[in-house]
């Protein structure tokens, strides 16, 4: 019998819900909130009020383009954590309200092991192509940046993280001292295509083993714009491609050296790339070539799948559904998870 999944996500800003039947995406909607671009990042209060606002039409339109019925769904998976509370908090009582009506079971999700499982996302007409294991992906997203060693479906074990900031962040961070909105990633990506990326250069950190560290990164680039700017003001202005082009280039090679790193020391040659970093133009090419070059089997979701979405909470519920891993009603939300 066919296993249908509601999957709500809400950890940050983006409010999304997706339906999932037998590991094939029906829907996947996603709202975002523009109302954080002006503040320079997520404000809390503000994101949990309008995914509040959102949840229910989203729901609403993820059931209407699944074609699927409420008494459809087998189980409700939500994201428990990490994120923030008050986000959270909301995604998390909607799918105990919905569970808790249905009487079907309720299963937590962890935000992280949702952006590796995104690689197991099926979709009707396209070639069933997924990792198989051992396999290990780099997640890089706003708040984190870990490789993952992939055992099984639900089991993974963290073999390098950032000991300071997340590459998203040195993204969104730097890019607030170049005077872009926030998430300044995308903007970034899209300059860089344009400009120089030996232009400039940042100093990259030494971390020992598969760590990673981002800070020093941030300050020195912070540092060299304020030098720059005070024999010339418009630096920025006439530098503005070269600078993302070399910031990401930057970014890119410190990433991409570290999961090259962790596949000679592992000698697992299934590899892949996950979370709202995994859209960068640059990180694809550079993991591509790479994969080309070591002959690795090689998995980069696709852009819409990269950022926060509900089908990676949705394929992560199926698999906790098969081996029966359910919640009580009496679940909390988990900022830290
Ligand atoms: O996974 P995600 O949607 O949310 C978190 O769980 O953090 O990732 C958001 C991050 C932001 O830092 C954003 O700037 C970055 O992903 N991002 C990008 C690109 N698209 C999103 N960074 C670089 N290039 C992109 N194209
Ligand atoms: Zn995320």
């Amino acid at each position: 019998m066919a296993v249908t999944i509601l999957a709500i996500e809400s950890s940050c800003d983006d409010t999304s819900a997706a339906i999932i039947r037998d590991g094939y995406i029906l829907s996947n909607l996603i709202a975002g909130q523009e109302i954080h671009k002006s503040y320079g990042g997520v404000v809390p209060e503000l994101a949990s009020r309008a995914h509040q606002v959102n949840i229910v039409p989203v729901v609403d339109q993820a059931f209407k383009k699944a074609g699927v019925s409420v008494s459809d769904v087998d189980a409700v998976a939500f994201t428990r954590g990490p994120g923030l509370l008050g986000s959270l908090l909301v995604g998390t009582s909607f799918a105990k309200g919905f569970a808790l009506t249905r009487n079907i079971p309720l299963i937590e999700v962890n935000h992280l092991q949702a952006h590796v499982l995104v690689h197991f996302i099926l979709r009707e007409g396209s070639e069933k192509r997924v990792p198989g294991f051992p396999f290990l992906c780099l997640l890089v997203s706003g708040g984190h940046t870990r490789i993952i060693l992939m055992k099984d479906h639900l089991s993974m074990e963290v073999i390098g993280n950032t000991i300071d900031d997340a590459a998203g962040e040195a993204f969104d961070k730097c890019g607030k001292f170049m005077g872009f909105t926030y998430p300044a990633g995308p903007a970034i990506d899209q300059l860089a295509r344009s400009g120089n990326k030996k232009a400039f250069s940042f100093s990259k950190p030494s971390v020992r083993g598969l760590d990673f560290s981002f800070s020093g990164l941030k300050t020195s680039f912070l540092y060299f714009l304020r030098d720059r700017l005070k024999e010339d003001p418009g630096f920025i202005e006439k530098n503005r491609a070269d600078l993302c082009a070399s910031l990401q280039h930057t970014i890119v090679t410190i990433l991409t050296g570290k999961l090259v790193k962790a596949s000679i020391e592992t000698g697992i040659k299934e590899v892949g790339i996950a979370g709202g970093v995994s859209a960068n133009s640059g990180l694809r090419e550079t993991v591509t070539a790479e994969a080309e070059k070591r002959g690795w089997n090689i998995f980069i979701p696709e852009l819409s799948l990269t950022t926060d979405n509900a089908a990676m909470i949705g394929i992560s519920g199926y698999y906790k559904y098969l081996r029966g891993e359910f919640t009580g009603q009496d679940v909390a939300p988990l900022a830290r998870f």
